[in-house]
């Protein structure tokens, strides 16, 4: 690979660093986090040397589901403070050299948004074509499965005017139709009125469902996701309605866009994010989250397979190897914790493999989304109890599960691992009561490992986990290798390492890391190696044999080779 070829963008080079404003930093002793908490903890998030900030949704919102539903996409949700903090805090970031992009939620409103109240009203009222309505006389609409219904029908029948309307997410979570030129209109207005405050990009909230079969061709009984998600995903317009988006908005503005992507996988990903077609930057996957977990987040023995992972990742980083730019990630606010996903929470590892995961994100060719909180390691809380969730995905689950007569048990240890609330406890800052997060009684518990795992008690230890990843943020963002260079996964099949080649120009970097507690060795001709240095190690005790490099558990080690 050479740099000459390569076409440089701000942000294929950055880190981006995820903030869950609810759960990241309380300045008012009301429970839930704030933007002034944020702008408390500005020097903090600047210290990580991360370039860009996402903030999930901070918009008016009735939260049934934590700010993906939104009732004015033009004010700040009450609970996280005014427009002038926002502002104070847009300009904080900036300050400091950090980009923010802020959530794009179009796919739905909430459904006190004043369009909707508007649209349920009459059946001729002008913003009745904002949403999908199927009027009862003509039947029972065709089945469409719901992510968060508590029957998982994405149909709810409105008494006003005798007429079902569609909802992929919550009954209080209505879609909007995009083929109405109108409603199109209202969106790209709202999204210049962000821009020109000075925002930087979006992260478009599954962006791939905006385009329905509207039609209604029918999708068969299915109850479940997995089939609905990729036809969800394959709406007849949504490619012109992005082209369209790119040429109204996105194109005026130096921005980066980020399409969250269900139903995108290796063979249809270019239609989004291929630099030609004029519609995203980038979109971020679910193929590797995937792995080992069934419906309703039932796991099984592939949670952790190794060998599946890598390959998933391979031929992610292939599809967009020339066309487009590909995104990496483990952890975010609808995901566990990435050491108890991908490494292992136990005591005697959970630092070793944090390391080892913030390695391998920051060692991937593709812009690193990395989530609030695992910088220290934060750890899945495993709820023993349904009552401790907030998450109405997993509440509903649970009791669509319990009606059907499911395994409850096998229900509570799996969401123990998977579900969303994991990543939503509060961050950690220090060992005080709530971990400094709140003075007040926090919206969702803190996890109780907060007196070891919490910002405090790493910020002064040299090699803490905060202090690798801020190492590791360096050693990425001076290093174009690292940004730029060609990938090559080396061992396939091997099932406790993951090695992988970078080179860029003359450079090449070695990156090995183990996946499993036991050691590991491998084959590799470092007698050959001019200029051979190790960038970064975990261990700080790499043994290297003529020929064979061997790994303790979860070792990490980043190799000019
Ligand atoms: C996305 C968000 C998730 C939300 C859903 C509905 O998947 O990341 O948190 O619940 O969309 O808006
Ligand atoms: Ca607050």
């Amino acid at each position: 690979m050479k740099l000459a070829n390569i076409k440089r963008e701000w942000w294929k080079e950055a880190i981006v660093y995820q903030i869950y404003p609810r759960s990241f930093q309380d300045s008012n002793g009301d429970g839930v986090g704030d933007l002034r908490g944020i702008i408390q903890r500005l020097d903090y998030i600047a210290s990580l040397g991360i370039q860009v900030v996402w903030l999930n949704p901070i918009y008016s919102s009735p939260n049934d589901d934590n700010g993906y539903d939104i009732s004015d996409y033009r004010n700040i949700m009450s609970e996280f403070g005014t427009m002038a903090d926002f502002e104070e805090l847009l300009a904080g970031f900036h300050a400091r050299g950090i980009k923010v992009v802020m959530d794009l939620v179009v796919n739905h409103t909430s459904s006190e948004h004043e369009w909707f109240k508007q649209s349920r009203s009459s059946r001729d009222n002008p913003y009745r074509d904002y949403y999908h309505w199927w009027p009862a006389e003509k039947g029972t609409p065709p089945r469409r499965w719901s992510y968060f219904d508590e029957e998982a029908n994405a149909w709810r029948y409105d008494e006003q005017t005798d007429a079902y309307y569609l909802h992929y997410f919550a009954r209080k979570q209505p879609d909007l139709n995009w083929e109405n030129p109108k409603l199109r209109a209202e969106i790209y207005d709202m999204m210049h009125y962000w821009f020109k405050k000075g925002i930087d990009g979006f992260r478009m909230d599954v962006i791939t469902f905006i385009s329905k079969h509207t039609d209604w061709p029918d999708f068969g009984d299915e109850n479940q996701g997995s089939i609905m998600i990729d036809r969800y995903a394959e709406g007849p317009r949504l490619h012109e309605y992005l082209h369209e988006m790119n040429r109204e908005v996105l194109q005026h503005y130096d921005i980066m866009t980020v399409a969250e992507g269900p139903g995108t996988h290796t063979h249809n990903v270019l239609a989004l994010v291929d630099e030609d077609r004029q519609e995203l930057n980038m979109n971020y996957h679910f193929d590797h989250q995937g792995i080992g977990v069934g419906e309703r987040f039932i796991i099984n023995d592939d949670f952790q397979n190794l060998v599946k992972f890598k390959k998933v990742m391979s031929d992610w980083d292939k599809a967009l190897s020339t066309k487009g730019w590909n995104t990496v990630y483990f952890g975010n606010h609808d995901f566990p914790r990435m050491v108890s996903r991908w490494g292992n929470d136990e005591p005697q590892w959970r630092e070793l493999s944090s390391k080892l995961l913030t390695t391998y994100l920051l060692a991937m060719r593709g812009t690193p989304y990395y989530y609030m909180g695992d910088e220290i390691g934060m750890s899945n809380i495993k709820f023993d109890n349904i009552e401790d969730y907030k998450d109405l995905m997993t509440i509903n689950w649970y009791h669509l599960t319990k009606e059907e007569g499911g395994d409850l048990e096998k229900f509570i240890e799996s969401h123990k691992l998977c579900a969303r609330d994991n990543a939503r406890t509060p961050v950690q800052w220090d060992n005080s009561m709530h971990a400094g997060f709140t003075t007040g009684e926090p919206w969702i518990k803190v996890c109780p490992n907060y007196m070891q795992v919490n910002v405090a008690a790493q910020e002064n230890v040299p090699n803490s986990v905060l202090n690798y990843f801020r190492k590791m943020t360096a050693l990425r963002s001076n290093n174009l290798t690292l940004i730029y260079g060609s990938y090559q996964l080396l061992l396939p099949n091997h099932e406790q390492l993951y090695v992988f080649e970078r080179q860029l120009d003359d450079e090449t970097l070695l990156v090995a890391l183990n996946f499993s507690s036991e050691t590991a060795s491998f084959e590799y001709d470092i007698k050959a190696s001019s200029q051979l240095e190790v960038l970064i190690d975990n261990y700080n005790d790499l043994t290297l044999g003529e020929s064979r490099i061997a790994l303790k558990g979860w070792q990490a080690v980043v190799l000019r080779v």
